[in-house]
């Protein structure tokens, strides 16, 4: 396939600008990928907190983004009386179903005295680019969480991975050479570049949690899987990885690691070689989990 061929496939995702100190920084929704690739919107026994007891739950989104993840979670559960989004900014739909409720909110400013204790579940998801202190993101949302409440953390690994050799560079150079000086201008910026693998040990140290689960899936770059479910998820997820560069564009200038024209290269080389998926290349996507006490 060929970049011209891209539009074909047209996006799965949201794209919205944001200002940060580097400069503009598009972020990327690929929540419905992520939710293929984990076979439901959220882990099992979650699902069946909120199935049974009763049928009062309030659950809330940190950083809801387009505030789809809510939307679709009221439609599946009815026992979720209250969906509450915070974002700092807000993108959310101008339709969408009566309980839920959209509110503009830094999740670390302090929280409306009534939130505290009041929810069964919060989710935070692909927050890493916003967050740089995760201990003290979980330690505030705890405040949340009603005693047997659950926390759920969606992050991604910041590197991505060859499923057909140890080396990524021996197969997927391009693919290197990008996620390396993508690593090394997040890590300048004081990004937790390894918050996905941290972030179980975090909630098992603050002793807030009964329980603490943790699965990580590889979740393809583009469509270069036999097995037909992970094709399409791979296929659904060629924009995202093609718009990556952009996502992170000024960041990386602003790093000072690479010059523009350098930058432009890179990008080129990792777009031609994601398309045609010879290296059969992941990015693993971790979900974690805990019961408060
Ligand atoms: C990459 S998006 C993910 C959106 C959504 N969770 C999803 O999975 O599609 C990150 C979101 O976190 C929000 N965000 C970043 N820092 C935040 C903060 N301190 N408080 C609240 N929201 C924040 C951003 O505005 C953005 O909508």
């Amino acid at each position: 396939m060929s970049t011209s061929d891209l539009s074909k496939h047209g996006s799965s995702s949201s794209k919205r600008t944001y200002n940060t100190d580097q400069g503009d920084l598009i972020m990327i929704f690929i929540y419905r990928n992520t939710a293929d690739l984990f076979d439901g919107l959220l882990p099992r026994d979650i699902e069946l907190t909120l199935q049974s007891g009763s049928s009062d739950k309030r659950v809330m989104d940190v950083g809801c983004g387009t505030g789809k993840w809510l939307i679709d979670l009221v439609e599946k559960y009815p026992n979720i009386t209250e969906a509450s989004g915070i974002d700092i900014t807000l993108i959310h739909p101008q339709q969408f179903p009566s309980n839920v409720k959209f509110t503009r909110q830094d999740v670390l400013k302090p929280f409306p005295e009534d939130w505290i204790g009041r929810f069964d579940v919060i989710q935070a998801r692909f927050l890493i680019t916003g967050i740089k202190n995760f201990p003290s993101l979980l330690e505030r949302l705890i405040t949340l969480l009603k005693p047997g409440g659950y926390l759920i953390i969606v992050e991604p690994e910041t590197k991505s991975h060859s499923t057909i050799s140890d080396s990524l560079e021996e197969v997927s150079p391009a693919s290197a050479k990008f996620g390396d000086i993508s690593y090394q201008a997040m890590k300048k910026f004081g990004i937790d570049m390894d918050a996905a693998k941290n972030i179980p040990n975090y909630m098992r140290k603050s002793d807030s949690f009964d329980r603490v689960e943790q699965v990580s899936k590889d979740l393809p770059m583009s469509d270069w899987s036999d097995d037909p479910r992970l094709n399409e998820i791979g296929k659904a997820q060629i924009p995202n990885a093609l718009a990556y560069p952009d996502t992170i564009r000024k960041l990386v200038l602003a790093s000072g690691l690479v010059s523009q024209s350098e930058f432009e290269t890179i990008k080129k080389d990792y777009i031609d070689e994601t398309l045609k998926g010879e290296g059969k290349t992941v990015l693993p996507i971790w979900t974690i989990w805990g019961k408060k006490k």
